[in-house]
């Protein structure tokens, strides 16, 4: 393999899995991305122009698809609607894209028998109480509580399927909560960060005690990377970083690591249908791949993460002031 074809790569993950992985490999990558609201061709400036492409385009145009997939050796396909506020409140394009767009990219590996990596996400399982011992394991079932959730877990069924039917070379990865640079801010940590740049109270969703397993962008790149070369056809494999942490805790970490009094935060109004708990079991990726994160020090990575947002000002500024009138309105 010398060619990829990213999908989404202009998005805060495959961004940095782009990064990533023409630091790491000699991969040429193609980007397709569509540049919707969450887009930003800024998150990749800089890039070899010898080894990296750009094109702007819908996964769902499949005349496009099909010839950048013909093109290519593999697909990594990260490109989605990500967010689950917005999906309560406006289904369709989660549908469009996450449904419609990756059935077209998966007709198109069929047809030109392309090697395939699916990203997917660990809330296909719906959630887990605080208390119980258990975690998500590739065994269990799939019990998605949001439109976006539920869509990712329709994509996912549609690759098993085009695996069994059609001999489609497809892996399938399901990751927990990533933070890191690049991420948007209407996503929870870089919201509650930015907020506190503008002297705006962090907003917590209800209590605050829903738990996400959180993980750094750059290890979810690097076990794609790992799945991509070592994972076996027809397997799907559970990335996670043992990192769960409750809503409150990471408000009250960025809230001193900024300065500010820890209780500095407001409790605004629940989001519908929210999932209190998630939690990542990785041993089968750990124990057949060999994968092993590298950033287990929350604190540290939280830290690097605010010093960009207070570095990358022009990066984010642009999308601010939209982002939390769209939530003024949610009562959010
Ligand atoms: P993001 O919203 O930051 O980026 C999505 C990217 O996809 C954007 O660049 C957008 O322009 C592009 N896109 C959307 N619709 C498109 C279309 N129709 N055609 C082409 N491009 C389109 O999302 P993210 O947080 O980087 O998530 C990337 C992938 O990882 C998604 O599949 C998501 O389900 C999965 N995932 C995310 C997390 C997380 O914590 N953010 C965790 C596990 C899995
Ligand atoms: O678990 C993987 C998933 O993680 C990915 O599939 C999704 O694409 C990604 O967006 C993320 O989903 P979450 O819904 O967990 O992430 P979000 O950043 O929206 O919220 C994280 C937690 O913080 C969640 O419990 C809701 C809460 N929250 C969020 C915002 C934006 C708040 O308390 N306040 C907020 O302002």
């Amino acid at each position: 393999m010398q060619k990829l074809l990213v999908t989404g790569g202009a998005g805060f993950i495959g961004s940095n899995f782009v990064r990533y992985a023409l630091e790491h490999t000699s991969y040429s990558i193609t980007v397709v991305d569509k540049l919707t609201y969450a887009g930003n061709r800024e998150s990749l400036r800089g890039l070899p122009e010898d080894r990296f492409a750009f094109v702007k385009g819908d996964i769902a145009d499949a005349a496009l698809i099909d010839q950048l997939v013909a093109e290519t050796d593999a697909v990594v396909h990260y490109a989605a609607e990500s967010h689950n506020d917005n999906s309560l409140h406006d289904p369709r394009p989660f549908l469009d894209t996450n449904i419609i767009g990756t059935y077209t990219l998966i007709e198109a590996a069929r047809r030109h028998g392309k090697r395939f990596h699916h990203i997917s996400t660990d809330e296909v399982y719906g959630d887990l109480e605080l208390d119980d011992p258990q975690r998500f394991t590739e065994q269990t079932p799939y019990n998605p509580s949001s439109p976006y959730s539920s869509t990712k877990a329709g994509s996912d069924l549609l690759v098993r399927a085009w695996v069994r039917s059609f001999g489609l070379q497809a892996t399938i990865s399901n990751c927990s909560n990533n933070y890191g640079p690049y991420q948007h801010v209407e996503k929870f940590i870089p919201r509650q960060i930015t907020n506190v740049i503008d002297g705006i109270r962090p907003k917590l969703y209800g209590k605050g005690e829903n738990v996400r397993d959180w993980i750094h962008a750059d290890d979810h790149s690097s076990a794609v990377l790992t799945i991509l070369e070592k994972g076996e056809i027809g397997q799907t494999y559970l990335i996670g970083a043992d990192g769960e942490r409750n809503n409150k805790d990471v408000v009250e970490q960025i809230l001193e690591h900024m300065g500010q009094p820890r209780a500095a935060y407001d409790h605004v109004v629940d989001r519908a249908g929210h999932d209190l708990r998630y939690a990542i079991d990785s041993s089968k990726l750990r124990s057949e791949l060999g994968w092993r994160p590298v950033f287990s020090d929350f604190g540290k990575g939280l830290e690097d993460t605010i010093a960009w947002y207070r570095d990358n000002e022009s990066w984010w500024r642009p999308q601010k002031a939209q982002t939390e009138a769209k939530y003024q309105v949610q009562g959010q």
